[in-house]
Protein backbone atom coordinates (compact mmCIF):
# COMPACT_ATOMS: atom_id res chain seq x y z
CA UNK A 1 0.00 0.00 0.00
CA UNK A 2 1.19 3.48 -1.10
CA UNK A 3 2.49 5.25 2.47
CA UNK A 4 1.29 8.89 3.04
CA UNK A 5 4.23 11.26 3.49
CA UNK A 6 3.85 14.98 5.05
CA UNK A 7 6.53 16.93 3.25
CA UNK A 8 9.85 16.98 5.36
CA UNK A 9 11.36 20.25 4.83
CA UNK A 10 14.59 20.42 5.87
CA UNK A 11 14.48 17.33 8.46
CA UNK A 12 16.85 14.33 7.79
CA UNK A 13 15.99 11.20 7.76
CA UNK A 14 18.95 8.28 7.90
CA UNK A 15 17.22 4.67 8.08
CA UNK A 16 15.03 4.41 11.22
CA UNK A 17 16.56 7.66 12.61
CA UNK A 18 14.77 11.05 11.87
CA UNK A 19 16.80 13.80 12.51
CA UNK A 20 15.33 17.38 14.03
CA UNK A 21 14.89 20.44 11.42
CA UNK A 22 17.99 22.43 11.96
CA UNK A 23 16.97 25.68 13.90
CA UNK A 24 15.05 23.43 16.97
CA UNK A 25 15.11 24.82 20.05
CA UNK A 26 14.40 22.12 22.27
CA UNK A 27 15.15 18.37 21.15
CA UNK A 28 14.64 15.35 22.53
CA UNK A 29 15.02 11.90 21.57
CA UNK A 30 12.27 9.04 21.19
CA UNK A 31 12.62 5.72 20.57
CA UNK A 32 9.36 4.24 19.40
CA UNK A 33 8.37 0.53 18.65
CA UNK A 34 7.02 -0.01 15.25
CA UNK A 35 5.00 -2.61 13.09
CA UNK A 36 3.00 -3.04 11.00
CA UNK A 37 0.83 -6.21 9.94
CA UNK A 38 0.63 -5.44 6.29
CA UNK A 39 4.34 -5.47 5.88
CA UNK A 40 4.86 -8.16 8.30
CA UNK A 41 8.66 -9.32 9.45
CA UNK A 42 10.16 -7.99 12.80
CA UNK A 43 9.10 -4.99 14.60
CA UNK A 44 11.73 -2.30 14.81
CA UNK A 45 12.54 0.47 16.71
CA UNK A 46 12.59 4.26 14.70
CA UNK A 47 14.21 7.34 16.73
CA UNK A 48 12.39 10.61 16.46
CA UNK A 49 14.71 13.78 17.37
CA UNK A 50 11.47 16.17 18.72
CA UNK A 51 11.50 20.13 19.08
CA UNK A 52 9.63 19.66 22.51
CA UNK A 53 9.02 22.87 23.29
CA UNK A 54 5.09 22.91 22.99
CA UNK A 55 5.29 19.64 24.08
CA UNK A 56 4.24 19.03 27.86
CA UNK A 57 3.13 15.43 28.05
CA UNK A 58 4.48 11.94 26.01
CA UNK A 59 1.35 12.04 23.92
CA UNK A 60 1.65 15.90 22.86
CA UNK A 61 4.95 14.29 21.43
CA UNK A 62 3.62 11.27 19.90
CA UNK A 63 1.02 13.33 18.12
CA UNK A 64 3.66 16.05 17.08
CA UNK A 65 5.30 13.01 15.14
CA UNK A 66 2.02 11.83 13.74
CA UNK A 67 1.19 15.12 12.51
CA UNK A 68 4.69 16.27 11.31
CA UNK A 69 6.91 13.33 10.69
CA UNK A 70 5.17 9.97 10.49
CA UNK A 71 1.89 9.86 9.78
CA UNK A 72 1.53 5.98 9.78
CA UNK A 73 2.43 5.53 13.53
CA UNK A 74 -0.13 4.21 15.10
CA UNK A 75 -1.35 4.90 19.16
CA UNK A 76 -5.16 5.09 20.55
CA UNK A 77 -5.93 8.23 22.53
CA UNK A 78 -9.20 9.81 23.28
CA UNK A 79 -9.74 12.07 26.06
CA UNK A 80 -6.40 13.48 26.83
CA UNK A 81 -7.00 14.00 30.18
CA UNK A 82 -6.48 10.31 32.05
CA UNK A 83 -10.19 9.38 31.79
CA UNK A 84 -10.78 6.95 28.76
CA UNK A 85 -8.09 4.72 29.51
CA UNK A 86 -6.89 4.33 25.61
CA UNK A 87 -3.19 5.70 25.54
CA UNK A 88 -1.71 3.31 28.07
CA UNK A 89 1.75 1.85 26.94
CA UNK A 90 4.95 1.12 28.10
CA UNK A 91 7.07 4.55 28.29
CA UNK A 92 10.61 4.41 29.72
CA UNK A 93 9.95 0.86 30.92
CA UNK A 94 6.85 1.94 33.40
CA UNK A 95 3.49 1.29 32.02
CA UNK A 96 1.48 4.44 31.87
CA UNK A 97 -0.87 7.02 30.35
CA UNK A 98 0.85 9.10 27.75
CA UNK A 99 -1.35 11.89 27.95
CA UNK A 100 -0.76 12.38 31.78
CA UNK A 101 2.79 11.17 31.37
CA UNK A 102 4.60 15.02 31.75
CA UNK A 103 8.26 15.37 29.59
CA UNK A 104 9.77 16.59 33.15
CA UNK A 105 9.01 13.46 34.71
CA UNK A 106 10.89 11.06 32.91
CA UNK A 107 15.10 11.12 33.52
CA UNK A 108 17.61 12.83 31.29
CA UNK A 109 17.97 11.64 27.65
CA UNK A 110 16.52 9.28 24.85
CA UNK A 111 12.49 8.21 25.94
CA UNK A 112 11.82 4.83 24.92
CA UNK A 113 8.31 3.91 23.93
CA UNK A 114 6.59 0.73 23.43
CA UNK A 115 3.10 -0.65 23.93
CA UNK A 116 2.31 -2.23 26.69
CA UNK A 117 4.42 -5.11 27.17
CA UNK A 118 2.91 -9.05 26.92
CA UNK A 119 -0.28 -8.45 24.91
CA UNK A 120 -0.59 -9.15 20.86
CA UNK A 121 0.21 -6.07 19.34
CA UNK A 122 -2.17 -4.75 16.70
CA UNK A 123 -0.26 -2.08 15.10
CA UNK A 124 3.01 0.32 16.33
CA UNK A 125 1.74 1.50 20.39
CA UNK A 126 -1.99 -0.82 20.06
CA UNK A 127 -2.32 -3.59 22.46
CA UNK A 128 -4.95 -6.06 21.43
CA UNK A 129 -7.42 -5.69 24.26
CA UNK A 130 -10.05 -8.88 22.79
CA UNK A 131 -8.79 -11.20 25.88
CA UNK A 132 -8.59 -8.32 28.72
CA UNK A 133 -12.48 -6.96 27.78
CA UNK A 134 -13.58 -10.59 27.15
CA UNK A 135 -12.01 -11.45 31.16
CA UNK A 136 -13.58 -8.04 32.35
CA UNK A 137 -16.96 -9.45 30.67
CA UNK A 138 -16.87 -12.67 32.56
CA UNK A 139 -16.99 -11.13 36.18
CA UNK A 140 -20.37 -9.59 34.85
CA UNK A 141 -19.61 -5.77 35.77
CA UNK A 142 -23.21 -4.47 36.32
CA UNK A 143 -25.47 -4.41 39.12
CA UNK A 144 -27.21 -7.78 39.99
CA UNK A 145 -30.36 -7.69 41.81
CA UNK A 146 -33.49 -9.85 42.36
CA UNK A 147 -35.77 -7.72 44.63
CA UNK A 148 -38.06 -5.17 43.32
CA UNK A 149 -36.43 -1.69 42.72
CA UNK A 150 -38.43 0.89 44.91
CA UNK A 151 -40.56 3.79 43.58
CA UNK A 152 -37.34 5.66 42.06
CA UNK A 153 -34.08 4.19 41.92
CA UNK A 154 -31.79 1.90 44.28
CA UNK A 155 -30.21 4.23 47.29
CA UNK A 156 -27.25 3.93 48.85
CA UNK A 157 -26.16 5.58 52.25
CA UNK A 158 -22.59 7.89 51.76
CA UNK A 159 -21.07 5.33 54.25
CA UNK A 160 -21.69 2.12 51.48
CA UNK A 161 -20.68 4.86 48.89
CA UNK A 162 -17.41 5.50 49.80
CA UNK A 163 -16.64 1.74 49.92
CA UNK A 164 -16.72 2.21 45.86
CA UNK A 165 -13.42 4.80 46.33
CA UNK A 166 -10.39 3.27 45.15
CA UNK A 167 -12.50 0.91 42.78
CA UNK A 168 -14.70 3.23 40.89
CA UNK A 169 -11.97 5.46 39.32
CA UNK A 170 -10.10 2.22 37.40
CA UNK A 171 -10.03 3.26 33.80
CA UNK A 172 -9.77 -0.29 32.24
CA UNK A 173 -6.38 0.65 31.02
CA UNK A 174 -4.88 -2.16 31.70
CA UNK A 175 -1.82 -1.00 32.99
CA UNK A 176 -1.24 -2.94 36.35
CA UNK A 177 -2.38 -6.41 34.56
CA UNK A 178 0.17 -5.78 31.49
CA UNK A 179 3.30 -5.29 34.01
CA UNK A 180 1.95 -8.35 36.00
CA UNK A 181 4.18 -11.67 36.42
CA UNK A 182 1.86 -13.93 36.87
CA UNK A 183 -0.63 -12.66 34.01
CA UNK A 184 2.56 -13.12 31.84
CA UNK A 185 2.73 -17.03 32.18
CA UNK A 186 -1.08 -17.23 32.59
CA UNK A 187 -2.94 -14.43 31.02
CA UNK A 188 -5.38 -17.46 29.58
CA UNK A 189 -6.39 -18.47 32.95
CA UNK A 190 -5.10 -16.08 35.89
CA UNK A 191 -8.17 -12.57 35.66
CA UNK A 192 -5.35 -10.36 36.58
CA UNK A 193 -4.97 -7.23 38.50
CA UNK A 194 -7.20 -5.06 36.73
CA UNK A 195 -10.02 -7.43 36.26
CA UNK A 196 -10.08 -8.49 39.98
CA UNK A 197 -10.09 -4.61 41.16
CA UNK A 198 -13.32 -4.69 39.23
CA UNK A 199 -14.45 -7.72 40.50
CA UNK A 200 -14.39 -6.07 43.98
CA UNK A 201 -16.01 -2.96 43.01
CA UNK A 202 -19.35 -5.10 42.60
CA UNK A 203 -18.66 -7.40 45.20
CA UNK A 204 -18.44 -4.37 47.86
CA UNK A 205 -21.31 -2.79 45.88
CA UNK A 206 -24.27 -2.85 48.75
CA UNK A 207 -26.93 -2.61 46.35
CA UNK A 208 -25.39 -5.82 44.61
CA UNK A 209 -27.56 -8.95 45.38
CA UNK A 210 -25.03 -11.25 44.18
CA UNK A 211 -22.03 -11.26 46.08
CA UNK A 212 -22.27 -15.04 47.38
CA UNK A 213 -21.98 -16.03 43.36
CA UNK A 214 -19.39 -13.42 42.61
CA UNK A 215 -17.17 -15.20 45.08
CA UNK A 216 -17.72 -18.31 43.93
CA UNK A 217 -16.91 -18.05 40.79
CA UNK A 218 -13.66 -16.16 41.70
CA UNK A 219 -12.91 -18.69 44.30
CA UNK A 220 -10.64 -20.60 41.67
CA UNK A 221 -6.88 -21.75 41.73
CA UNK A 222 -6.49 -19.75 38.51
CA UNK A 223 -8.94 -17.20 38.32
CA UNK A 224 -7.81 -14.99 41.90
CA UNK A 225 -4.87 -17.25 43.55
CA UNK A 226 -2.72 -16.65 40.76
CA UNK A 227 -2.18 -13.50 42.74
CA UNK A 228 0.77 -13.45 44.50
CA UNK A 229 1.42 -9.78 45.51
CA UNK A 230 4.21 -8.66 43.66
CA UNK A 231 2.48 -5.38 43.41
CA UNK A 232 3.46 -4.60 40.29
CA UNK A 233 0.29 -3.11 39.03
CA UNK A 234 -0.15 -1.52 42.30
CA UNK A 235 3.30 0.43 41.91
CA UNK A 236 2.78 1.18 38.29
CA UNK A 237 -0.95 2.28 38.13
CA UNK A 238 -1.34 5.89 36.76
CA UNK A 239 -4.60 6.51 39.09
CA UNK A 240 -3.04 5.83 41.92
CA UNK A 241 -5.01 2.81 42.87
CA UNK A 242 -4.50 -0.60 44.85
CA UNK A 243 -5.24 -3.35 42.96
CA UNK A 244 -3.51 -5.87 44.98
CA UNK A 245 -5.93 -4.62 48.20
CA UNK A 246 -8.93 -5.05 46.33
CA UNK A 247 -7.49 -8.69 45.65
CA UNK A 248 -6.44 -9.27 49.07
CA UNK A 249 -9.78 -8.28 50.34
CA UNK A 250 -11.85 -10.61 48.05
CA UNK A 251 -9.35 -13.54 48.96
CA UNK A 252 -10.32 -12.60 52.85
CA UNK A 253 -13.85 -12.55 52.21
CA UNK A 254 -13.80 -15.83 50.61
CA UNK A 255 -11.76 -17.25 53.50
CA UNK A 256 -14.34 -15.82 55.81
CA UNK A 257 -17.09 -17.85 53.79
CA UNK A 258 -15.34 -21.05 54.34
CA UNK A 259 -13.99 -20.36 58.18
S1 LIG B 1 -6.35 -0.50 38.39
FE1 LIG B 1 -5.21 1.27 37.60
S2 LIG B 1 -3.72 0.39 36.17
FE2 LIG B 1 -5.27 -1.17 36.53
S3 LIG B 1 -6.73 -0.91 34.85
FE3 LIG B 1 -7.50 0.27 36.61
S4 LIG B 1 -6.71 2.34 36.31
FE4 LIG B 1 -5.52 1.01 34.95
S1 LIG C 1 -6.12 9.76 26.08
FE1 LIG C 1 -7.61 9.12 27.55
S2 LIG C 1 -6.42 8.31 29.18
FE2 LIG C 1 -4.94 9.12 27.80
Amino acid sequence: MAQFRLPQMSRVQKGNYFAAEPGAKKVRKFKVYRWDPEVGGNPRTDTYEVDVSDCAMVLDVLLKIKNTIEPTLTLRRSCREGVCGSCSMNINGENTLACTKSLDDLREGQVNIYPLPHMPVIRDLVPDFTHFYAQYASIQPWLKTDSPVGSRERLQSPKDRKQLDGLYECILCACCTASCPSYWWNPDRFLGPAVLLQAYRWISDSRDEATGDRLDELNDPFKLYRCHAILNGTNTCPKGLNPAKAIAKIKRLIAERTI
